[in-house]
C-alpha cells in the first residue's frame, strides 16, 4: 500500500440513478483521499448503498462519472475496478458456510490474478485483527469474525480505497471500538482511503475525518462531522416526524 497520504484518488460526479421512474440518488458528488476515513450518513432508504453499488461497478449509473487515481472508470466492470486496488464490502458478512477459513482463503488468494501467496494472507489477518485457527469452518465465526474474514480477503490485495457498507451493524460496542481501530490504522498507516457507511450519526463521529449526508437520494451536507450533524438540515432529515397531524 505505497500511497501518499492527502490525494485525491477516488470519488464521483453527478451520479444519478432511477428505478421503476423513482429516483433514488440526484446529482451526487463525492470524493476521498488517501489516509482519510469519508463518513457516508443518512436515514435507511437514503441511497447510501445504492450509491456503493455503482462505485464498485455492479449497478450502472443514469448519469455521472467513477474516478479513481484521476482515471474515468465509470465504464469498466466490477473486476477492472478490484484490480484497480477499489475493495468493497457489504452489509451482511457472507462467508462461504461449509469452508474453512483456509480454504476460504486459498479461494480469495487465487480468485483472479496476480495471485496472492499465504504470507499475503497472514499480513491480511495480521491487518484485520482476525486471529481464529484456520481450520475453523467459516460459518462457524460469529458477525465481527466474519466481517474480519471478508476484509483479510480484500486486504491481501493491498487495496488503495475501501468501502465499507454499515461494517459495525450488529456488533456490540467493545468490538465497534476494536473495528474503529482496525480501520484508522489502514488509513494512518497504510494511507488506504476509506468510505464507511453507517446511520447511526454518534459512531460516525468517532472515525470519520468528514462526512457526507445523504437524504432521499441527494447531497444535504458535507463537512466534518461535528458541523454535519448540527446543520439544521441533517437534524430535520433525522428527527423530524415523518407523519404530520
Ligand atoms: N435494484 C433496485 N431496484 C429497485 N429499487 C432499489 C434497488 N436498489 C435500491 N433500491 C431502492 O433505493 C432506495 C435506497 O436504498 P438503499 O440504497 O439500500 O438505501 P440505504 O443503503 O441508504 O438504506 C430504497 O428505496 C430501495 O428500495
Ligand atoms: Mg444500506
Amino acid at each position: 500500500m505505497a500511497m501518499q497520504a492527502g490525494q485525491d484518488i477516488f470519488g464521483c460526479r453527478g451520479i444519478g440513478i432511477s428505478f421503476g421512474g423513482r429516483a433514488i440518488l440526484k446529482d451526487v458528488s463525492l470524493s476521498v483521499s488517501s489516509g482519510e476515513v469519508l463518513g457516508l450518513v443518512g436515514p435507511n432508504g437514503a441511497g447510501k448503498t445504492s450509491l456503493f453499488e455503482i462505485l464498485c461497478g455492479r449497478y450502472v449509473a443514469d448519469q455521472g462519472s467513477v474516478q479513481l487515481r484521476g482515471e474515468d472508470i465509470t465504464g469498466l466492470a466490477v473486476h477492472d475496478r478490484a484490480r484497480r486496488g477499489l475493495a468493497r464490502t457489504y452489509q451482511s458478512p457472507v462467508v462461504p458456510a461449509s469452508l474453512t477459513i483456509a480454504e476460504t482463503f486459498r479461494a480469495a488468494r487465487f480468485a483472479y490474478k496476480p495471485y496472492r501467496t499465504r504470507m499475503d494472507a497472514e499480513w491480511a489477518c495480521h491487518l484485520a485483527n482476525f486471529r481464529k485457527p484456520w481450520d475453523r469452518v467459516a460459518g462457524s465465526l460469529d458477525t465481527f469474525d466474519r466481517r474480519k474474514l471478508l476484509l483479510a480477503c480484500l486486504l491481501m490485495r493491498d487495496p488503495a480505497v475501501l468501502l465499507l457498507d454499515e461494517p459495525a451493524s450488529g456488533l456490540i460496542n467493545s468490538e465497534i471500538d476494536e473495528l474503529d481501530l482496525i480501520i484508522r490504522r489502514l488509513v494512518d498507516e497504510y494511507h488506504v482511503a476509506a468510505i464507511l457507511i453507517e446511520h447511526r450519526l454518534e459512531l460516525l463521529s468517532a472515525i470519520a475525518d468528514r462526512a457526507v449526508v445523504l437524504d432521499m437520494g441527494e447531497v444535504i451536507a458535507t463537512g466534518t462531522p461535528r458541523a454535519v450533524f448540527e446543520d439544521p438540515r441533517v437534524l430535520e432529515a433525522y428527527f423530524e416526524e415523518p407523519h404530520h397531524g
